[in-house]
């Protein structure tokens, strides 16, 4: 098996306005069949960051809950996209019971925070976005790109 194509990048993001524009340019970027794993601590901000998405992938905004209580939020917009955060979840079986598995790869984009939970939810290829306190209103963002498409992407994203 050849070796997957890792990109990475890393921006500083100096306020919840510039986290949200970054979401938005991801959102007109995703196609069906992506995966972005967002990995940070509670209010690293990876659902102020996939409200953003959600907007440039219009959907309307009303739909766009945070999902504390429900594992997977389907939302429709130019693409389906599903919302998931793992974070109460306990492993992989656990993860297997929603059925979510069925969502990768299929029609739809998918983001989830709290990846790093269940590290074996990600498919082989997709886009890993670490969000990490910088000081007051300061992110600093870190993807990384696993595979050609999350590379492309990541590409098109921040270049
Ligand atoms: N640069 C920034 N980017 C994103 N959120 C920020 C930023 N600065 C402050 N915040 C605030 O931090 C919080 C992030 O919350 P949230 O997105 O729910 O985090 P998470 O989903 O990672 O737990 C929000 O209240 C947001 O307004
Ligand atoms: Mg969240």
């Amino acid at each position: 098996m050849s070796a997957v194509e890792v990109v990475t990048r890393t921006v500083q993001l100096e306020s919840p306005d510039e986290t949200h524009r970054l979401g938005v340019r991801l959102g007109g970027l995703l196609e069906s069949g992506d995966f972005v794993g967002l990995v940070g601590d509670l209010g690293a901000g990876k659902t102020h960051l996939v409200r953003g998405v959600a907007e440039g992938a219009r959907v309307p905004r009303s739909e766009v809950a945070s999902p504390t209580f429900a594992i997977v939020y389907p939302y429709s917009g130019r693409i389906p996209l599903y919302h998931a955060d793992l974070y109460r979840l306990t492993g992989y079986d656990d993860l297997y019971a929603t059925g979510f598995m069925d969502l990768v790869g299929g029609e739809g984009a998918v983001l989830v925070e709290w990846l790093d939970r269940v590290p074996e939810a990600a498919p082989r290829e997709y886009l890993r976005v670490t969000l990490s306190h910088a000081g007051g209103e300061a992110r600093r963002l870190v993807a990384e790109a696993f595979g050609a498409r999350p590379s492309a992407l990541l590409a098109a994203w921040l270049p």
